[in-house]
Parts: C-alpha cells; sequence; structure tokens
C-alpha cells in the first residue's frame, strides 16, 4: 500500500456572488500519478492552490479539510472555513514552510517558474537550499538535479532567456524536483508546447517522480495524457469530453487502473 500524501475533502470556495469551486476532493498518493481534469476555468488551479494552502479569494474557502498524512492528522482548513481573508493569510503564513519542501508547485508555463534574473544553478541551489547542509555540497546537488532532468552541468551558467523551450521546461522541472518534494503539483505543463515536446516533457516528469518516488498531481487538458499515465482521476465540474470510463462525475477520488 502507498501513503497517502495529501488528503483534500469536499473543498468550496467561494466570491461575494458566485461558488469557484464546489465540492471538490483529491488525494495524492506517493509513487502514484493522480490526474485532475475539467473545462476551462472550472476550478482546477484554484484547487491546487488551495491544496497547498494557497488562497487568496474573498471571502474564499466555505467548507473543506485538508490533511497531509505524512506529517500529522492536522486538518489544515479547521479555523479556516468562513473565516476570510485574515484566517487565509494565516493559513499562507503557516504552510510556507510546506511549500518548496514538501510539497512543489510547477505553473503552467516555465517562464513563470523560472526567475528571468538569475541563472538556472542559483535558482537550483536556492531550491535545495533547505535540505544540504554544507554548502560545499551545494554545487553536487545541482549538477545531480541537473543530471535528474536530462540537462548538461554547463546549464547552471545560463540564464533562462539562453536555454530553448526544451531546455527552459527541463529547468523549470529541476526547479520543482530539488528540494525532493513528497509532492509535486504540476499545473497544465503541456500547455503552449508543440506535441513532441509535450511528450518529451510529461514523460520525464513521470520519470522523475517514479525515480524519486513523489506523488504527482497532474492537472491536465490531454486526455491521452491522462488515459496513459493517471492511477486515479479526480474532474473538477462536469466532465471534459474524453474523461476516462470509469472517472466520477465531481471531484470524487477514484481508480482509473
Ligand atoms: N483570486 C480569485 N478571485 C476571484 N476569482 C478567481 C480567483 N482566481 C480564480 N478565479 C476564478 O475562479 C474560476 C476558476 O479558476 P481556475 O482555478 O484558475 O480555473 P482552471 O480550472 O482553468 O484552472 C475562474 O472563473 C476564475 O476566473
Ligand atoms: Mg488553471
Amino acid at each position: 500500500m502507498s501513503a497517502v500524501l495529501l488528503k483534500l475533502t469536499d473543498l468550496c470556495i467561494r466570491t461575494p456572488d458566485r461558488t469557484l469551486v464546489d465540492g471538490v476532493s483529491f488525494e495524492v498518493v506517493q509513487g502514484r500519478v493522480t490526474a485532475v481534469v475539467g473545462h476551462s476555468g472550472s476550478g482546477k488551479s484554484l484547487s491546487a492552490r488551495a491544496a497547498m494552502g494557497v488562497l487568496d479569494v474573498d471571502p474564499g474557502i466555505q467548507r473543506g479539510s485538508l490533511v497531509f498524512p505524512g506529517i500529522s492528522d492536522r486538518d489544515w482548513f479547521s479555523g479556516v472555513c468562513k473565516q476570510g481573508m485574515s484566517a487565509q493569510r494565516r493559513l499562507l503564513k503557516e504552510t510556507a514552510a510546506l511549500r518548496g519542501g514538501y510539497v512543489t508547485y510547477s505553473p503552467q508555463s516555465a517562464s513563470s517558474a523560472l526567475n528571468p534574473g538569475r541563472t538556472i544553478g542559483r535558482q537550483l541551489e536556492l531550491a535545495i537550499g533547505r535540505r544540504t547542509e554544507k554548502p560545499g555540497d551545494i554545487g553536487v546537488a545541482v549538477r545531480e538535479v541537473l543530471a535528474d532532468v536530462g540537462l548538461p552541468p554547463r546549464a547552471a551558467y545560463a540564464l533562462p532567456r539562453e536555454l530553448s523551450g526544451g531546455m527552459a521546461q527541463r529547468a523549470a522541472l529541476a526547479v520543482a524536483i530539488a528540494p525532493r518534494p513528497k509532492i509535486l503539483i504540476a499545473d497544465e505543463p503541456e500547455t503552449g508546447l508543440d506535441p513532441v515536446l509535450r511528450r518529451v516533457v510529461t514523460e520525464l516528469m513521470l520519470d522523475c517522480a517514479r525515480r524519486l518516488g513523489v506523488g504527482l498531481m497532474l492537472i491536465s487538458h490531454n486526455m491521452d495524457t491522462v488515459e496513459r499515465v493517471a492511477d486515479f482521476v479526480v474532474t473538477v465540474g462536469p466532465p471534459p469530453k474524453g474523461t476516462p470510463v470509469g472517472a466520477p462525475s465531481r471531484g470524487v477520488l477514484a481508480e482509473a487502473k
């Protein structure tokens, strides 16, 4: 049995006049892939951000629970539901140490994941910083992470704009896995890429997740990818066309294969 690393249950998020997310539940399991599918605007990114304690909607979270069973049985949403922005800001601070460590987030485009003004090596050093004891080990760790994503050591000296699109994607993945997270949340990693690169990026991400035993939450529009790689499929909102058979209709965890 693989360990459940993240358990989000019955999430509901509102603005004053709209319900943005209603009844979304999912789990992230060690060494497995949880795919999150749904139409554009259905609340996938919001749910993913809420799962990391990042909530910036007013009045925001109305219902739900968030537990990281790998850490404790604390419900991080307790005392936050219906308490508005100040409680959400408190949660943001309290979960800060989890982000970039226990759980990392890989945003939709490599350009938003990478800092344009810093070399890849420096960004990796900062991402690794928390887990290494001796400064001398960081150079070794940087090369190791670059190798994990198939980049040569010299990529450490490059600025993001000096990399090709494919290399930038690899570098963004390197930054996400550098802290050796238990959970990686990848928000539509294939969007904006050509078909060949799409496949390469997804395979690389899966390969890294498998090798490192990471629980991967993959938000995706690409049903072929979902069908191929997902252990679990979660739909947010009405299921999009092509959702794999057996996937639940609304935010409930189900075994896809
Ligand atoms: N901070 C926010 N405040 C108010 N509405 C938001 C906020 N962030 C996202 N939304 C709205 O919530 C809905 C879901 O957004 P999102 O989670 O980004 O969708 P997607 O499924 O495409 O990732 C959208 O209608 C979006 O406009
Ligand atoms: Mg989104």
